[in-house]
C-alpha cells in the first residue's frame, strides 16, 4: 500500500538542487529528493555499496559541479535521472527509486517500500 509523505516545496530545492527527507517515526535521513534540469527523483538514502548514507553534509548529495549524485564515502557517482552507479565501488549498480509526484508545486513521495528490510542491491 501506498505511503506517500510530503517532501517540500519543489521551489526551494533547486535546479540542479537535492534535498534530505526525513520520515516521521524513522531515523536519521532515510530518504533524499533530488533535481536536475527539470528532472525530479526521490532515493533511498543508502549506497548500494555499503548501505551508508549518501551525503557529505545535510542536504548535499550532488558533486562538485552538481552533474551527478556523489556518496560521500567512497566517491560512487550516479546519474540523477534513475539512479544508475557509473563509476566507484558499486559501478553498474542502481540507487533504489521512490515514486515521486508533484502536486500544486509540492514533491510527494511514496515511502511504502522503506518499511521493507533493506533490499540490497538487488533486482527492483
Ligand atoms: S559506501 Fe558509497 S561508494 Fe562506498
Amino acid at each position: 500500500m501506498a505511503e506517500w509523505i510530503e517532501a517540500g516545496e519543489l521551489a526551494s530545492l533547486g535546479d540542479p538542487g537535492a534535498r534530505g527527507v526525513r520520515v516521521p517515526g524513522r531515523e536519521g535521513v532515510p530518504l533524499f529528493v533530488v533535481h536536475k534540469a527539470g528532472t525530479l527523483a526521490a532515493y533511498r538514502n543508502a549506497c548500494p555499496h555499503t548501505g551508508a548514507p549518501l551525503e557529505w553534509m545535510p542536504d548535499r548529495f550532488l558533486d562538485m559541479d552538481n552533474s551527478f549524485i556523489q556518496c560521500a564515502l567512497h566517491g560512487a557517482l550516479f546519474r540523477v535521472g534513475d539512479g544508475y552507479c557509473l563509476r566507484g565501488p558499486c559501478a553498474r549498480q542502481s540507487l533504489e527509486a521512490l515514486p515521486v509526484r508533484l502536486e500544486d508545486g509540492r514533491i510527494w513521495v511514496d515511502v511504502s517500500a522503506l518499511s521493507r528490510a533493506d533490499g540490497g542491491s538487488g533486482h527492483g
